[in-house]
C-alpha cells in the first residue's frame, strides 16, 4: 500500500506484520517484525507505532495474527485466542477510540463466519484487519479535500505532534489537510510545534514534512502563544484519538492550551480525525480515559536527565478540548460544526454533514 512519501508505517506480511519504528526516527529508518498479538501490544505501549487512525490498523492486524497463530495449536483455541488478544490489545493503550473500534469491528467479523468453521474465521478475521488499513487511506484522503477547502490560500498552519503517514494508514489527518492543500496550489507554511515529552512534532511531523518538501518552522510549546499574538497563525489543525459525543476532543497533551490560545487570539480551530475515532458511548470529555505515561518520559527523555534525581514528575500523555473552542471537525464524511451532537451522529450515520465542506474559514 503506497502512502504520501512512500512512508509505510506497517505492512502486512501475512503471517508477521512489519513496522516502522517510530521510536527510532528521525535517526534511523528500522524496522520490526512481528508475530504474534503480544509483541503487537507491546511496540504500542513503547509508541513504535503510534497514532490514533494506525493504532487501530494495527490493533486489527494484532487480530490476525492471534488468528493465524492459533492455526498451530488446533481450530479448538482460535476463539479464546481471539478473545485473549482482544482484551490484550485493548488494554495497550486506553485513549485511542481507535484500538478497541478496531477490535470490535474484527471480532464481530469472525462472530459473522463462525457457522463456516475455522478457515473462514480465519479469513474473515484477516479481511476485516486489511479493510481496516484500506478504509483508513480513503478516509485520509477525504479528510484531506474537506479540509483543504477550509485554508486561506496563503496560510501560516500550526499543528501538535504528529497526525501524518507516521499515524495514518495514508497521507494523515490533520496533516493530510496541509498536504493537501500545498498539493491543491496553496502556499502553506507548517508551524509545527516540538511536542513535549515525546518530541513526535519535532522527530516524526518535521520529518515527514522535509520528505514531502512543504516548508516548516519547528518551534517549543511554549513559543505558540508569541507566534499567535504576532497575527503569524492564520488556522491550527491538529487530530484527535478520542472525539466524545458531545465534540470534546481527546488530542496529544498540549491541545487544549492551544485551543484556549487560538480562541483567545480569534484564530481557527480545527480538528481532523476519521469518523472512527468518534465515541458514541463516551458522553464528554470528562470521561475519556487519559492515558499517564511513565514520569521517566518528562524527567529523563530519551534517556538524557534533564531534572535532578527524585524530582517528582506526571506525565498525562493526552488532554481534553471542550467542542466550544474548537471551530469545526473535519472527518471523511464532511465538516461538522456545533453543536457537534448531531453533526457527529450524521456524520457516523453516513448522512452528509448539515454544513457542507465548503464553508469558509471563520471562528
Ligand atoms: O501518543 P501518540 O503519539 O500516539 O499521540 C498521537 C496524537 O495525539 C495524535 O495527534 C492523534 O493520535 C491523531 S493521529 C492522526
Amino acid at each position: 500500500m503506497t502512502v504520501s512519501g512512500d512512508i509505510r508505517p506497517v505492512e502486512w506480511l501475512g503471517d508477521r506484520i512489519r513496522i516502522l519504528d517510530q521510536t527510532a526516527l528521525p535517526a534511523e529508518e528500522r524496522y520490526l517484525e512481528l508475530r504474534d498479538p503480544k509483541e503487537v501490544a507491546r511496540a504500542i505501549r513503547d509508541l513504535a507505532v503510534r497514532g490514533a487512525p494506525l493504532l487501530g490498523i494495527v490493533a486489527g492486524y494484532g487480530m490476525a495474527l492471534a488468528a493465524e497463530r492459533s492455526a498451530e495449536k488446533g481450530d479448538d483455541a482460535l476463539a479464546q485466542d481471539l478473545d485473549r488478544a482482544a482484551a490484550r490489545l485493548a488494554r495497550s493503550r486506553p485513549t485511542a477510540v481507535n484500538v478497541a473500534w478496531a477490535v470490535r469491528r474484527v471480532s464481530a467479523a469472525a462472530e459473522a463466519a463462525a457457522a463456516g468453521g475455522p478457515e473462514a474465521v480465519r479469513r474473515a478475521v484477516v479481511g476485516e484487519a486489511v479493510a481496516i488499513h484500506r478504509e483508513d487511506q480513503a478516509a485520509c484522503l477525504a479528510i484531506g479535500e474537506f479540509g483543504a477547502e477550509l485554508l486561506p490560500s496563503d496560510a501560516n498552519v500550526m499543528t501538535h505532534c504528529n497526525t501524518g503517514s507516521l499515524a495514518t494508514g495514508g497521507i494523515g489527518t490533520a496533516q493530510g489537510v496541509i498536504v493537501t492543500a500545498h498539493q491543491a496550489g496553496k502556499r502553506i507554511h507548517v508551524w509545527v510545534n516540538e511536542t513535549r515529552p515525546v518530541l513526535q512534532g519535532a522527530r516524526l511531523t518535521a520529518w515527514e514534512l522535509q520528505r514531502l518538501g512543504l516548508p516548516l518552522t519547528l518551534i517549543a510549546d511554549g513559543a505558540a502563544a508569541t507566534f499567535m499574538a504576532g497575527r503569524s497563525i492564520d488556522a491550527v489543525v491538529v487530530g484527535a484519538d478520542r472525539i466524545a459525543a458531545n465534540g470534546d476532543v481527546a488530542n496529544k497533551v498540549g491541545t487544549y492550551a492551544l485551543a484556549v490560545l487560538a480562541d483567545h487570539h480569534r484564530v481557527p480551530f480545527y480538528v481532523a480525525a476519521p469518523v472512527s475515532t468518534i465515541d458514541p458511548n463516551t458522553p464528554t470529555g470528562a470521561e475519556v480515559i487519559i492515558e499517564r505515561r511513565n514520569p521517566g518520559e518528562v524527567t529523563e527523555p530519551f534517556g538524557v536527565r534533564i531534572a535532578p534525581e527524585g524530582t517528582r514528575a506526571i506525565n498525562p500523555a493526552f488532554d481534553i478540548t471542550p467542542g466550544r473552542l474548537i471551530t469545526a471537525i473535519i472527518t471523511d464524511r464532511g465538516v461538522v460544526r456545533r453543536p457537534f451532537s448531531a453533526g457527529l451522529r450524521r456524520a457516523m450515520a453516513g448522512e452528509p454533514a448539515p454544513t457542507g465542506p465548503g464553508r469558509a474559514a471563520t471562528p
